[in-house]
């Protein structure tokens, strides 16, 4: 069975088609290699014995991706990862992120409401609930207004989704709200490669415990939790491409209930920045060089996962300890600058 994931090359796309080919799926990937490189596709490839089918397109240009549905009449789910990330860069370039994140996302919506039948995975993010009122943060916590043009693609896109879905039933669609992602593959042929200086701590704290970065600041110490430092949910990217492939199936199968579900993916536990640190340095062996500074512009304070929906529907759970997905992402660290 034949499936296209979009930003096929990215971090969390190229774990997830690991995962799919491990499954059997045929694998085609579309990426424009804005923020992600070809040889990736090795890695893929040493991983699990098979290079997945590659087109270098563009998903903006919307002719290129009708004629890649031509061409790929069999398609028959789409795991849709391909879309900008970076909060702050969204706000100083709003209409890069609604062109890249939702002109894309209604160009393939567009073909896929073609088609007889087919399965749409999108990629969301914890992003949506803002600052919960309550936590675990459930799938049914209300959606807050969008702190950056950023956050306010994946609300529109699941929004742009669920009314596709209304009037177009043969379309199946999961979308998934991520926690915060991290780690690498454990045979570290694969993991983040992210462009320039990260914003994201895990890589961040990485980079410095390997001197490519001086310090690593932590945005506040004087929120309210118990050491000061913000909450998240950090889950291994393994564990969450996993839930690609189990939600893929559900779609597949036609066992969603209705035609546009979400779930949320994370581990249902919270760790401060503080603790993050202090995994780092319990795996690495290495002593960190950070300083608390400033609290940083929109974070919020506390986010995990209530995961009970996704457990108890899509039958799947994160396995991976914090420790063991730090100790991935510093095993990468140190084989890609070595
Ligand atoms: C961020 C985005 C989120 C997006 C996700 C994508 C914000 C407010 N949120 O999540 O919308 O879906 O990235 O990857 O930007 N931290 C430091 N020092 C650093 C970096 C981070 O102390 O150098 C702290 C942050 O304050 C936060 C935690 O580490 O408490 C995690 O930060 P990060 O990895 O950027 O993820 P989020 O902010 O949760």
């Amino acid at each position: 069975m034949k499936i296209l994931v979009t930003g096929g090359l990215g971090y969390i796309g190229s774990h997830t088609v690991v995962e799919l080919q491990n499954q059997g799926f045929e694998v085609v990937i579309i990426d424009n290699l804005s923020n992600a490189s070809i040889e990736v596709l090795d890695g893929i490839e040493a991983i699990t014995g098979k290079k997945p089918i590659f087109e270098k397109i563009d998903l903006r240009e919307k002719q290129k991706v009708q004629d890649f549905f031509k061409k790929h009449g069999d398609v028959e789910g789409v795991i849709h990862f391909a879309a900008s990330k970076a909060v702050g860069e969204s706000v100083e370039k709003p209409l890069l992120y609604y062109e890249n994140n939702i002109a894309t996302l209604v160009y393939l919506l567009q073909e896929l409401q073609k088609k007889e039948s087919s399965s749409f995975i999108f990629s969301s993010s914890c992003t949506v609930y803002g600052q919960a009122d309550q936590l675990p943060v459930s799938e049914d916590a209300p959606v807050k207004p969008a702190e950056s043009p950023y956050g306010n693609t994946k609300q529109i896109g699941e929004e742009i989704i669920s009314d596709v879905c209304r009037v177009t039933p043969q379309i199946k669609s999961i979308a998934l709200r991520y926690f915060n992602p991290i780690g690498a593959h454990p045979s570290i042929e694969i993991g983040e490669l992210p462009k320039g200086v990260p914003q994201n701590l895990v890589p961040f704290i990485t980079q410095t415990g390997i001197g490519l970065r001086k310090q690593l600041a932590v945005f506040g110490a004087d929120y309210p939790t118990a050491d000061g430092t913000c909450i998240r949910d950090y889950i291994h990217v393994v564990d969450l491409a996993k839930a690609h492939v189990v939600a893929l199936q559900r779609s597949l199968n036609d066992r969603n209930e209705g035609n546009f579900e979400v779930f949320n993916l994370g581990t249902g536990k919270g760790s401060s920045v503080l603790e993050v640190i202090q995994s780092f340095e319990r795996v690495s062996g290495v002593k960190l060089n950070y300083e608390v500074v400033e609290r940083r512009p929109g974070d919020v304070i506390r986010a995990y996962a209530d995961t009970k929906k996704a457990n108890e529907i899509l039958g799947w759970k994160a396995e991976t300890t914090l420790d063991e997905a730090i100790k991935s992402a510093w095993d990468w660290e140190q084989k890609i600058r070595n």
